[in-house]
């Protein structure tokens, strides 16, 4: 990795030249990793690093996403608040692959009007977290095409294929695959904490709420998810690691379901379903369950319904890749 980071910071240097270079950051562990290397590579005045608040992030995210850019030492970080955008144009929307090409569009409409508001110049470039990954479910797999399993907007975008064209897009973790993306971000200093995050996807939570997503469902999830998150860190498995550091990715999926129930008061309940899904994988090209400990199950499924009173009953997700992909949208 640390050839990688010379080769990368040969390769950067000689095309961007003195030229800004924009970011896009999502708050997951890929961006931040490509935002660590320009900021090591270039000029810390040249990097700008935006990051849009879509209304579909993890609890707290932004806030720590502010936090994480400043400690890298980042000078121009731009952070859009457009949560009210992105659920206005979802509205009514169920079907999931129109429903990552509107939040991409969306994304591509706010980026250039705030773009705009940086008055930078016309040739400036665009770097992208891009890893191997998302190349190849996007059915752009070089030599060896394969199909679109879902769209990746931060691929397929007509401001990046624009970029792309002007021979204006950075895309420096392109060949990497997830655990040497996460090798790299060791390499160049960020904390562990950071580093080992969970994959998160560019859509955000919109592919985890399925069918309409709105404020109040993003909510739910975002507070079941994270008690599910912290019992993840919190517990341990046999081997004496955190279940979080054994897992490659977990998250919750509210479905559009809601099933009978009844509280302690035996009150009728009619709550939404959630399901918690846990996966082991090397690469994310395919996965496996993970196979909890059953009183960990009954233990977090508890403190979920009794937390988050709007769910009501709560699934694991027993399906490896394939057949099934990770994230279930
Ligand atoms: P799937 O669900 O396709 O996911 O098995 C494989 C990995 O990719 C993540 N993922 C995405 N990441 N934009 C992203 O940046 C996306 O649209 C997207 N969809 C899935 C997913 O979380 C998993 O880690």
């Amino acid at each position: 990795m640390d050839k990688y980071i010379e080769e990368q910071s040969r390769i950067i240097k000689a095309r961007v030249e003195n030229k800004p270079v924009l970011l896009l950051i999502s708050g997951g562990v890929d961006s931040t990793v490509a935002g660590a290397l320009l900021l090591k590579v270039l000029d810390k005045s040249q990097v700008h690093l935006m990051y849009m608040d879509t209304g579909l992030m993890r609890k707290n995210e932004t806030e720590a996403v502010r936090a994480i850019l400043e400690k890298l030492g980042a000078e121009n970080i731009h952070i859009v608040m457009a949560e009210n955008e992105f659920l206005s144009a979802l509205k009514g929307i169920t079907d999931p692959e129109e429903k990552r090409r509107v939040i991409g569009d969306m994304y591509i409409t706010i980026q250039e009007r705030e773009v705009a508001r940086l008055h930078l110049p016309q040739d400036y470039f665009l770097a992208q977290g891009s890893i191997r990954a998302d190349f190849l479910e996007s059915g752009q797999g070089g030599e060896k095409k394969t199909n679109v399993v879902k769209s990746h907007h931060n691929i397929a975008s007509p401001l990046v294929i624009a970029k792309r064209e002007a021979g204006r897009i950075l895309e420096p973790l392109a060949s990497l695959y997830k655990n040497e993306v996460r090798e790299l971000g060791r390499c160049l200093g960020i904390d562990e904490e950071i580093v080992s995050r969970h994959p998160f996807p560019g859509p955000g939570i919109s592919v985890r709420i399925l069918g309409e997503v709105t404020k109040e469902k993003c909510e739910i999830l975002r507070e079941a998810d994270a008690i599910y998150i912290e019992e993840l860190r919190k517990r341990r498995s046999k081997s004496g690691k955190s279940l979080y550091d054994e897992i490659w990715q977990a998250f919750s999926v509210l479905l559009p379901v809601r099933s009978v129930g009844v509280d302690k008061s035996a009150e009728r309940r009619y709550g939404w379903v959630l399901a918690l899904r846990a996966i082991t994988s090397a690469d994310g090209m395919t996965a496996c369950v993970y196979p909890f400990e059953m009183h960990d199950l009954l233990e977090i499924s508890s403190r979920i319904t009794n937390s988050v009173k709007e769910i009501g009953r709560v699934t694991y997700d027993i399906s490896n890749k394939p057949p099934a992909t990770i994230e279930w949208e």
